[in-house]
């Protein structure tokens, strides 16, 4: 949702800031912009589009400069248009300016801001902000050079409704830059002899491992190779420099034609690395080191709450099947974007846990927010190392699916499945599972990495499968019990890649309303891998058959169909039921993703999305 890169060092800047910006394209791709500080004036280039046309743009107008910012848009206050794209610049040419987020007021400070003399060529938000820093600049001249700038930043965030995350320089400080954040990420980069800024670590790594996430309320003001951190009440902070474990390597295409391909195929790595070392040593339960609550406290929880948005908050419907059925403790699970304006009736024996693969959802974190305000111990699930959400919740557990480039979140939500299941396995074993239980779903468990690399090469055959539905205008997906949320995460990854209109449902749900848009052109994709519901599930595939629909299955070896019923059928192996989610999750990622190729579709940069939302 918008991704930021600021340099300020000793080597040309626009190479460093656009190989920082291509790795956060996943945040939004429809235009893009940098500036730098060249001769005395700032000079920016913008394009519409892919990162690829300003790089594009800089290789035909190079510019030279050691001090930059630039960044990749997805769109919020007007079209996506070059003047729109950042980084805006104020009608005096002092202050260009970069920021993710919604500054709310900005309506109000427009039209203050032209009472002043202010003028704008764009619709947004940002320009209003651009040139309110520009306004106190030129009401601090009798500041100190040294501490101006800064100044005017500091003094325009204070009347500033809404979020950001940002990045500043003014055309008469060559060797300063200014960031901040409230609600809208943003981490710094301490190299040896250069100073960045990005909205995810991703920008940083190639340059420096050493990283200070800021916190909310927080500002930095970059001087040559020195940095000061400060509250925007200037009172001074102590940063603390993590050093971050990322291999650069990861985050790269390698040999496949897209990530989300990739990411498919690491499955059975990421849900390797989302066990390891989390078994018990007698084999019966699991262990994690960062809940930071005590086995004594978890058996007093008599209520989960699961908040979290798209993908996770299918993960936590599955997370709530598991651990009600193993662990035996009523869980709910709420949209965090409705939780968070919903008074929600807790009580003090509520866990919270939130669950986000990137740790940075704005709704996911509020929800965060707001439970702890009211006091409830909160835990978080999530692949964001460091991130805010993983910073700010009491306890949680790492995921360590490695990063998840690909906008359809594809091995994050298998490992979230991962983690919820080792998570019932050890909350039941605190409860009433026993021994011999505890064994058997360990071991089942531990075979889930072998089984989905089996399952993964199945991708040819589910390509030949996929050719036959490119077609197709609406799906259904349907599931029974733990597939019901697989069925609505199957739906999603169809439509946001393929934008075909697909839903999902309980396959009884069917005969109550959804069964009306059977027909020739609407397939139904059944996910039947639980033998106690089988023959109710073939019942309802009968009811699409009678009724000329084609039917897709995904089925376990044992789940036998009746003959000729399916028309196409996708089997996984037998297993252990806790492995069932996880292992019928790849065929169904492997089907979209094939169907969205064939129609020609941008699979990891999917029209009008982007990875991490941190705007409401
Ligand atoms: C869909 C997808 C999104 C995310 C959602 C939450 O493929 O990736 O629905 O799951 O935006 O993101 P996180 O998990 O980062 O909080």
């Amino acid at each position: 949702m918008c991704g930021i890169v600021g340099h300020l060092g000793n080597q040309n800047a626009a190479g460093i800031l656009l190989e920082g910006l291509k790795r956060l394209e996943y945040r939004g791709y429809d235009s893009s912009g940098l500036a730098v500080l060249q001769d005395g004036s700032l000079a920016v280039t913008k394009r519409v589009g892919r990162v690829k046309e300003l790089i594009g743009a800089i290789k035909q107008a190079p510019v030279e400069s050691t001090i930059g910012i630039c960044h990749t848009r997805w769109a919020t206050h007007g079209e996506v248009t070059e003047e729109n794209a950042h980084p805006h610049l104020s009608s005096d040419g002092k202050i260009t300016l970069v920021h993710n987020g919604v500054i709310e007021n900005y309506n109000t400070l427009r039209s203050f801001l032209t009472s002043k003399g202010f003028s704008f060529s764009s619709e947004t938000d940002t320009e209003v902000l651009c040139n309110l820093i520009a306004y106190h600049y030129a009401k601090e001249a009798e500041t100190a050079e040294g501490s101006r700038f800064a100044t005017s930043v500091r003094k325009a965030l204070l009347h500033v409704e809404g979020t950001y995350g940002l990045a500043a320089l003014c055309a008469n400080c060559p060797d300063e830059m200014v960031g901040a954040r409230h609600g809208s990420p943003l981490i710094q980069g301490v190299g040896r002899e250069e100073i960045l800024l990005a909205s995810d670590v991703a920008a940083l790594v190639s340059r420096t491992p050493d990283v200070v996430y800021m916190n909310d309320g927080e500002l930095v003001h970059i001087v040559g190779n020195q940095f000061s951190l400060t509250t925007l009440d200037s009172e001074d902070i102590k940063p603390v420099i993590n050093t971050v474990d990322w291999d650069v390597s990861e985050g790269e295409l390698g040999d496949f034609e897209h990530y989300m391909l990739k990411e498919i195929f690491e499955q059975p790595t990421a849900l390797e690395n989302a066990m390891r070392g989390r078994f018990s040593q007698d084999g019966s339960t699991a262990k994690f080191g960062g809940l930071n609550i005590t086995p004594q406290d978890l058996r007093q929880i008599d209520r989960i709450l699961l908040c979290a948005c798209g993908t996770a908050w299918h993960a936590c419907l599955t997370m709530e099947f598991l651990i009600e059925k193993y662990a035996r403790i009523p869980v709910e699970v709420e949209y965090a974007s409705e939780f968070r304006y919903r008074n929600a009736p807790l009580d003090k024996n509520t866990l919270v846990m939130v669950v986000s693969q990137s740790g940075e959802t704005i709704d996911t974190l509020a929800a965060l927010r707001e439970s702890k305000r009211k006091g409830y111990t909160t835990l978080a699930i999530t692949n964001g190392v460091g991130s805010t959400i993983a910073r700010e919740s009491d306890g949680g557990i790492y995921q360590h699916a490695g990063p998840e480039v690909g906008v359809a979140s594809t091995k994050a939500f298998t490992s979230q499945l991962m983690i919820g299941s080792i998570l019932a396995l050890y909350l039941g074993r605190l409860r009433d599972m026993s021994f011999n239980d505890g064994v058997e779903m360990v071991e089942g468990l531990k075979q889930i990495p072998s089984l989905v690399e089996k399952i993964v090469q199945l991708s040819e055959d589910i390509h030949r499968i996929a050719k036959k539905y490119v077609h197709k205008q609406d799906f259904l997906f349907l599931g029974r019990q733990s597939m019901f949320p697989i069925a609505l995460e199957g739906a999603l990854k169809l439509k946001e890649i393929s934008y075909i209109h697909a839903e999902g449902y309980p396959a009884a749900e069917m005969k109550h309303g959804p069964i009306a848009l059977i027909s020739e052109d609407c397939p139904s994709l059944f996910i039947a891998t639980e033998p106690d519901t089988l023959s109710k599930v073939v019942s309802n595939m009968q009811e699409v058959k009678a009724r000329k629909g084609q039917l897709i299955v995904v089925r376990s070896e044992s789940c036998t169909m009746p003959e000729g019923l399916a028309d196409d059928e996708m089997v996984i192996p037998d297993c252990h039921p806790v492995a069932a989610p996880i292992l019928a999750s790849i065929p169904v990622q492997l089907l979209s993703y094939h169907i969205a190729v064939e129609r020609g579709c941008d699979v990891d940069k999917p029209r009008n999305l982007a990875k991490s939302e941190t705007v409401e």
